[in-house]
């Protein structure tokens, strides 16, 4: 069996019980660093996730006769590992336990609404701003490489520079900080985090 489980944005406390339920019943966990590292106690095999998606596939297909447990971070099927594994092995054979994905969480800190809301990611994608910019109101996840400032620049570029982008940093953790600010104002570098953009305050 294969269950792909939301770990929500951090910390247990922000699983399902369903999601922690899975782990406890798992024989195989597979996971980012960060996300094995919450399970010390766990003593099955496991698999370190990182760029190697087609080799974990090869591993899972070798393990068809074990709990197998795939951590992700936030949502599974929001820009994440369950997608993959949804489109590869088909919704018969994959379970999926939702999770809060760092957007809903930001939303909640930040008290947003997500009523009409597009989503998208730059994480490891390019993004179609002009598009973008035709939503009132979107709420993204990023990475190193197009993160705040980058999106700030590209709506400047449109003439959006008026616009707010609400920045979660670290989002769930010691060091979470959640920054308003207008978007012609972005110029710094955050750490991990996802950003709401909004037509007005
Ligand atoms: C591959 S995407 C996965 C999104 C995830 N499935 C979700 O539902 O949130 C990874 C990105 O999610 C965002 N993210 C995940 N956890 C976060 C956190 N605790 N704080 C801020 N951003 C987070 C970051 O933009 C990170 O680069």
């Amino acid at each position: 069996m294969l269950t792909v489980v939301g770990m929500g944005p951090s910390g247990l406390h922000l699983m399902t019980p369903a999601a922690r339920d899975a782990v406890d019943r798992a024989e195989a966990l597979v996971g980012g660093k960060r996300h094995l590292q919450q399970f010390p106690t766990f003593r099955g095999e496991t698999f370190a996730l990182g760029a190697n998606v087609s080799a974990l596939l090869d591993w899972i297909a070798s393990r068809q006769d074990k709990h197998v447990v795939i951590l992700a971070s936030g949502d599974p099927l929001f820009y994440g590992i369950g997608t993959r594994m949804v489109a590869h092995f088909g919704i018969a054979r994959v379970r999926i336990i939702p999770g809060i994905s760092a957007v809903q969480y930001l939303c909640a800190q930040a008290g947003i609404d997500m009523n009409e809301m597009w989503l998208t990611s730059s994480h490891g994608r390019s993004v179609n701003f002009d598009e973008l910019v035709r939503h009132n109101k979107v709420a993204m996840v990023t990475d190193g490489l197009c993160g705040p400032k980058d999106i700030a620049a590209q709506l400047v570029a449109r003439g959006k520079g008026q616009r707010w982008m609400v920045i979660g940093e670290n989002l769930a953790m010691e060091n979470e900080r959640i920054h308003w600010l207008p978007v012609s104002e972005v110029s710094a570098d955050y750490e991990m985090n996802a950003v709401v953009i909004l037509d007005e305050r």
